[in-house]
């Protein structure tokens, strides 16, 4: 199998009160597995492409074969999506980021606050499933978007700093339909030195 899941760098339990442990263990070995699972099935009879990593596949997604094109968009998606997610978390973290980032993010959006003003309104705003980003543009600015589904911002040649799932399997144990106090939940789990590395990334 080419694709394997990453193990979770800390517990099930380890993001208390804010993820409980249900939502992270049905999260990671239900919905991430079979991301992986899916991928794998998708790729079982095309081993040159399943060399690449996940990243570059859903990159050219215009070079998949149509017939399992949709399968390597949802679940290389899904895969690449919640891989990232897992590392943009951790317990008792949140605050402020640091240095380059938070001046970055004042000078873009007109303060932190302001900034996660839009982040949270974007979130609430993506219909049905899907993600909102803080990512790098083409034009190398920062910018919050958010994607339908599992897609990612490397399929629309953005670069995702900041993500945080918004399908219903992410929050709906806990918070039920209430979206927004999930997205207001998160800011206590953002892993700022992880966002401080990936916004430090020349990679695009
Ligand atoms: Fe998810």
């Amino acid at each position: 199998m080419p694709y394997e899941i990453p193990q979770l760098p800390y517990s099930f339990d380890a993001l208390e009160p804010y993820v409980n442990t249900l939502t992270m263990d049905c999260h990671y070995n239900g919905h991430h597995k079979a991301y992986v699972s899916n991928l794998n099935k998708a790729l079982a009879e095309h081993p040159a492409l399943a060399e690449k990593s996940p990243e570059e596949l859903i990159q050219n997604l215009a070079a998949i074969p149509e017939k399992i094109r949709t399968a390597v968009r949802n679940n290389g998606g899904g895969h690449v999506n919640h891989s990232m997610f897992w590392k943009m978390m951790a317990p008792r973290a949140g605050g402020l980021p640091s240095g380059k980032l938070l001046e970055a993010l004042a000078s873009t959006f007109g303060s932190f606050a302001e900034f996660q003003g839009k982040f949270e309104a974007a979130g609430l705003a993506r219909f049905g499933s899907g993600w909102v980003w803080l990512v790098r543009n083409q034009s190398g600015a920062l910018e919050v978007t958010s994607t339908a589904n599992q897609d990612n911002p490397l399929m629309e040649g953005n670069y995702p700093i900041l993500g945080c799932d918004v399908w219903e399997h992410a929050y709906y144990l806990k918070y039920q339909f209430r979206r927004g106090e999930w997205l207001k939940a998160f800011w206590n789990l953002v892993n700022w030195p992880e966002i401080e590395r990936r916004f430090a990334t020349k990679a695009s």
